[in-house]
């Protein structure tokens, strides 16, 4: 079975979050399941520095009014078709946003092209390549499943996945008549909004099946503190709705091998962490102590629960613990932490921007990672904690609440827990776990049988992917090893 991924961004060409290691990673995992997957992204500059050896396989004079062309190859284990149309993708910024952090005011026509090509796709524009199945994920391909509902092709099928329900792409209903869709789809069967457009709300009205990255979020979003407006219309198609957690990529988080690491380990030879705690504690600027050292590798947002973070600093030290933080995001946020850690110096660093190999040598030397979201809707770093035996300290939201499995009396007695959850997300709250956190660490037999049990415990791809080959395979009518 062939299926077309949309996505605007990828591992390890693109990425600004977590969609971009979902994209990388599920085409591999969906291989042995007998799913053909290939992946549609724009070609920003990032991903076309890398398409040596691609071919032409399709041009357009009059892609949205500039010109494009179609890129087939394979880049880094992924079969890529790329969208080089360079009016539209070929700036500075990240995928979304221009240099000084504005999103970029045409939008609405990048994503918009990208997925209409992706309907193109779907019914044959290029020779020899068929999908069965349009895999589209997050606003920015939401408007996948209104161009094949509303196009020519009965039989092609649309998933939906939404990654975070509180990015929307919502756009006034003057674009409407510019984005090649007939006049009935502006209805609430469609792409209109609250009288605009709705890139994700037509992506979840028109799909033929919806899924989000983790079972508590999908229960989440069916409520209105968490749905962020469409939590009425997931209600009213909750049959084709679907929880299916994130997996990480065996290969990429791998603590035996990651070149990133000053000292690579396996379960039994944990006490090596304590060399990538050294090169950490160097790299931040802290004092080379054997407490507790957290971490916190994040986007620096509200989502995050960074506040929560910054309400508890003084405390977290004040235990004696250390906190090493790698993030960027909000001004306030990076400004609250560098402060906090000008009034303890050596006991709290701040490193700012994007670091992929740093996050790594953290999730490898640091004993706790705090995840403190108000929402999320799975989460990957604290699934790289469990790989590497860094204890997650989670909010109990989202995918959070179904990867970490708290240390309370019960768990600790069965010998199952891996990590410390708190609730509701709140600066006391954490608080609290804080302090637990430290009290667990006192026993150090239990910590250490903690930390092995994560790094046991499954958060491959394996049975996700079989899920999604699934419904795929319902969708289609196909069988699994079926090509027609
Ligand atoms: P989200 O996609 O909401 O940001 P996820 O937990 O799903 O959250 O994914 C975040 C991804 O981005 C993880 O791979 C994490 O390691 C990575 N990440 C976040 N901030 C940074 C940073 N400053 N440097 C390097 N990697 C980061
Ligand atoms: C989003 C979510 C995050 C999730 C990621 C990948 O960025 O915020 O929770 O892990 O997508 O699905």
């Amino acid at each position: 079975m062939e299926v077309l991924s949309v996505t605007s961004e990828i591992y390890p060409l693109i990425k600004t979050g977590g969609l971009a290691d979902v994209a990388g990673a599920l085409p591999g995992a969906l291989a042995s399941t007998g799913v053909a997957m290939r992946t549609l992204v724009p070609g920003y500059p990032a991903v076309l520095g890398r398409m040596e050896g691609g071919r032409e396989v399709a041009h357009f004079d009059d892609l949205f009014g500039v010109t494009g062309r179609l890129i087939a190859g394979r880049v880094a284990g992924l079969d890529l078709i790329v969208l080089d149309a360079p009016v539209l993708f070929d700036r500075p910024g990240n995928p979304y946003m221009g240099p000084e952090g504005w999103d970029w005011p045409d939008n609405w026509k990048r994503f918009a092209a990208l997925s209409w090509v992706a309907s193109e796709l779907g019914l044959g524009l290029v020779e020899g390549y068929r999908p069965h199945v349009i895999h589209a994920h997050d606003w920015q391909a939401g408007l996948v499943p209104a161009y094949v509902k509303f196009g020519p092709s009965p039989t092609l099928k649309t998933v939906m996945t939404v990654h975070n329900m509180a990015f929307q792409g919502n756009f006034g209903s003057d674009i409407f008549w510019q984005l090649r869709l007939p006049p009935h789809a502006f209805s609430v069967y469609g792409v209109e909004y609250y009288g605009g457009v709705g890139y994700l709300k037509s992506g979840v009205e028109c799909a033929d099946a919806v899924t989000t990255v983790s079972p508590t979020y999908a229960a989440e979003i069916r409520t209105p503190d968490f749905g962020s407006g469409l939590d009425g219309l997931l209600n009213n198609r909750a049959s084709t709705v679907y929880g299916i957690l994130n997996g990480i990529d065996m290969d990429a988080w791998n603590p035996a091998t990651d070149t990133a690491l000053a000292q690579t380990y396996t379960a039994s030879t944990i006490q090596n962490r304590q060399v990538n705690k050294r090169a950490i504690q160097e790299q931040f600027g802290l004092e080379p102590l054997n407490g507790l050292l957290f971490t916190v590798i994040s986007r620096l947002t509200g989502q995050k629960g960074i506040d929560l973070l910054t309400d508890n600093i003084d405390y977290l030290v004040s235990l004696g613990g250390q906190l090493a933080v790698l993030g960027s995001g909000e001004t306030h946020f990076e400004n609250a932490i560098r402060a906090a850690s000008q009034r303890h110096p050596g006991k709290v660093g701040l490193v700012t921007g994007y670091n992929e190999k740093l996050s790594h040598l953290l999730q490898g030397g640091a004993d706790v990672i705090i995840v403190p979201s108000r929402f999320e809707p799975c989460g990957l770093t604290q699934l790289y904690a469990l790989r590497y035996g860094c204890i997650p300290l989670v909010s109990r939201v989202g995918g959070l609440n179904d990867t970490v499995i708290d240390a309370n009396v019960a768990a600790m007695q069965a010998e199952v827990a891996t990590g410390i959850q708190f609730a509701p997300p709140t600066g006391p709250a954490l608080g609290d776990a804080l302090r637990r956190t430290f009290e667990l660490y006192a026993d150090e037999r239990s910590w250490k049988k903690m930390q092995r049990r994560g790094m046991k415990s499954d958060v491959s791809w394996e049975t996700s992917a079989a899920r999604y080959a699934q419904l795929y395979a319902s969708l289609t009518g196909m069988s699994l090893n079926d090509d027609a």
